[in-house]
């Protein structure tokens, strides 16, 4: 973008506050749930039917502890609740939950039943304050900066459980200009995407892997939970959070 010094002021309004007004009036921001809850889900695809409660899984207490990679990658969990095809022999001979829910690393199955099976995705919401107040504040979602906290060591999550990830790594951030006009670019960075992700869980399903050469690329897309949605609804940080991806627009 190049403006002329004369409009400066004109644009330094519009720039900043006109596309959120804009955007808001375009789009809905899907309502969130409270940082305790961002990121819980209830599994039901064969509980109920097997006469047990739905199976609660929390995000913020995992990935303290595990990259995305671990369980997306590794394990093959796929990302959208209720579509990885598990039963619960798969968790007592060691697969899926089972990798680590064996007694060894995590509580096994045997007689444990109840940690999981709770029907409840509030589970274990209670010691989400306590977990939190230590951490770096952010605005939306967990209301935890995930980035910063891995930038100042305060987690180290396992990046795999069996075998090193063999790709190079690429740590390049890109801008990525809008479609509109005025709206100031939004940016990807390579290197804090790669310490939690593999490249193939975005390449190149998600993403062309030449700069501009993914179609479609749109806000109303990725409020449908394509692209950049994928992740920024559900457990990375999300939409709302506007200025994360476009810094220099403010709400
Ligand atoms: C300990 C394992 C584990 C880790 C670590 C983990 N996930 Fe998940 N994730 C799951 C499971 C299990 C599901 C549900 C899968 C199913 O029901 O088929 C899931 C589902 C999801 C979904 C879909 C949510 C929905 O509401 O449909 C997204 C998005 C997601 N994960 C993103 C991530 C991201 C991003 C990270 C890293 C920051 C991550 N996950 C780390 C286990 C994990
Ligand atoms: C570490 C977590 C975990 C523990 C502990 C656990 N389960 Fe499960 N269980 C699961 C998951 C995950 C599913 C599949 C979730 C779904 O419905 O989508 C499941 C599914 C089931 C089902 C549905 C039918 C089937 O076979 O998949 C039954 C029945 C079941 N579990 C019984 C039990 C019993 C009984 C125990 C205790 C001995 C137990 N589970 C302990 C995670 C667990
Ligand atoms: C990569 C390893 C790993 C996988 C995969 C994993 N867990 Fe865990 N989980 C842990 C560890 C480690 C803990 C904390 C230690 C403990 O509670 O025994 C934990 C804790 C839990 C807890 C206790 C409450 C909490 O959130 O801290 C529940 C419930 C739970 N896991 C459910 C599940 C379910 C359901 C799955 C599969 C859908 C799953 N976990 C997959 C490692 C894993
Ligand atoms: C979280 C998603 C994500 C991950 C993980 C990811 N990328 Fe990308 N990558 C993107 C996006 C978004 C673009 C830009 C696409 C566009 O502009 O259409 C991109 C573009 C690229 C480009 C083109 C850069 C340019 O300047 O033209 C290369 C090369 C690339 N990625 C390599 C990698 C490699 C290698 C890895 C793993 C180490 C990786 N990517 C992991 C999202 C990702
Ligand atoms: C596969 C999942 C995934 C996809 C797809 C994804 N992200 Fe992320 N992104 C993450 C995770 C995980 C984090 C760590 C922060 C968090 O969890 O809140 C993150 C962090 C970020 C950050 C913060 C970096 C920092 O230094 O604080 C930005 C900016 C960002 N993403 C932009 C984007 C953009 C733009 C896109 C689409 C082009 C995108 N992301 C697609 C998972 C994803
Ligand atoms: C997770 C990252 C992310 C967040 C958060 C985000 N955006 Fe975007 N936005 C993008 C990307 C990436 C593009 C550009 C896509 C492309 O390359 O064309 C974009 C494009 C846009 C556009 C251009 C029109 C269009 O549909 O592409 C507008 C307007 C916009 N964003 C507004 C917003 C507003 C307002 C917010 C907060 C409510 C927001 N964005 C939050 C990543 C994000």
């Amino acid at each position: 973008m190049s403006y002329r010094s004369g409009t400066v002021v004109l644009l330094f309004l519009s720039g900043l506050l006109l596309p959120g007004l804009l955007f808001g009036a375009q789009y809905a921001l899907p309502e969130l749930p409270s940082p305790a809850l961002y990121g819980n889900l209830l599994m039901d695809r064969a509980s109920s039917r097997g006469g047990v409660k739905p199976v609660s899984f929390s995000h913020w207490t995992h990935r303290t502890r595990y990259t995305c990679r671990v369980c997306h990658d590794e394990l093959e969990f796929d990302m959208a609740v209720g579509s990885t095809e598990i039963d619960c022999n798969d968790v007592k001979d060691g697969r899926y939950c089972g990798a680590c829910h064996n007694g060894k690393q995590a509580f096994g199955r045997q007689d444990n039943c109840v940690y999981c099976h709770t029907g409840d995705i509030a589970f274990r919401s209670d010691q989400f304050a306590g977990f939190s107040r230590e951490l770096t504040p952010d605005e939306f979602g967990n209301q935890i900066d995930w980035s910063q906290m891995m930038r100042r060591g305060q987690i180290e999550p396992l990046n795999y459980l069996y075998a090193k990830p063999s790709e190079t790594s690429f740590e390049k951030t890109l801008k990525l200009d809008a479609a509109w006009g005025r709206i100031p670019p939004a940016v990807f960075p390579h290197k804090e995407h790669n310490q939690w992700v593999g490249c193939d869980t975005c390449h190149p399903d998600l993403f062309n892997i030449r700069k501009q050469g993914t179609e479609h690329f749109t806000m109303a897309r990725i409020l449908k939970g394509e692209f950049c949605g994928y992740c920024h609804l559900k457990v990375a940080f999300p939409i709302n959070a506007c200025e994360r991806c476009h810094p220099g627009m403010s709400r």
